[in-house]
């Protein structure tokens, strides 16, 4: 995969794409990060990529012309032309993984990160193809919202991750958030493992797991299960165990 980000600050991505799975999937060459830095199509003498808002209003909202040029240049350096161009901007459609997995089919993605007040209008109409935010929040511009949404994808891609860190069983992988996991030593502090994880049987570690995963979610995140892969017994027993909660 060949991941362009557009951003008038390239220097703070060093940190998060220099380490750990992210590094290692850029070492194997499984995918390939391009940083433009916006500035260099600024207009002018002074580079200038951003003006007042038309209308009035507090803060400067970033002009057309260098985001159009620098993603028309960019798409032009690789054959797949039809990469979707991702604004990232509070205004988007909620990220999850979902939206990770569905990211993660393509073989390039090009992302534009948005500072100041906003993005002129017609960068929106005309340019993005698609609008992500990363929560009910606002950061002080698209690059962390970047750098969350490319570590997200880059972790589904194939052969990123070795076995011992699965993906399978994680939390969302299911709809579900993930069941509690344990380590050694088996007793800390007089708190004890679950005894169950310690039998060796499988089929009832398996069992322990998927009911933490369900009970865990309706605690937590009960919005998650509507949509969440449930069978008919599960669904009856989360409604049994609403009523007891509850009452
Ligand atoms: N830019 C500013 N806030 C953002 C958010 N919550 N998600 C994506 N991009 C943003």
């Amino acid at each position: 995969m060949r991941i362009d980000i557009l951003t008038l600050f390239p220097h703070m991505f060093s940190g998060p794409f220099d380490e750990s799975i992210v590094k290692r999937a850029i070492d194997n060459d499984i995918v390939n990060i391009v940083l433009h830095n916006l500035r260099d199509w600024g207009l002018g003498k002074h580079k200038t990529v951003d003006d007042y808002p038309f209308g009035g209003g507090s803060g400067m909202v970033m002009k057309p012309e260098p985001l159009f040029e620098a993603v028309e240049t960019i798409k032009a350096q690789d054959s797949d032309s039809s990469a979707p161009v991702i604004l990232l901007t509070p205004q988007g459609r909620l990220f999850n993984q979902k939206i990770a997995a569905e990211l993660a089919k393509n073989s390039r993605l090009i992302f534009v990160c948005g500072h100041y007040e906003g993005v002129d209008e017609r960068v929106r109409e005309h340019l993005a193809t698609d609008e992500i935010s990363i929560g009910d929040y606002v950061l002080t511009g698209g690059e962390l919202a970047a750098m969350v949404v490319i570590d997200a994808v880059i972790r589904q891609l194939p052969g990123v991750l070795g076995s011992e860190e699965s993906a399978s069983d994680e939390s969302h992988a299911a709809g579900l958030l993930e069941y509690p996991q344990y380590t050694r030593p088996q007793s800390y502090r007089g708190w004890e493992v679950p005894q169950v994880l310690i039998s060796g049987n499988h089929a009832q570690i398996a069992k322990w797991r998927r009911e933490q995963s369900i009970l865990r979610t309706f605690m937590r995140r009960p919005d998650l299960l509507d949509k969440a892969n449930l069978s008919a017994q599960e669904r009856k027993s989360v409604a049994k165990g609403a009523v007891t909660r509850f009452d």
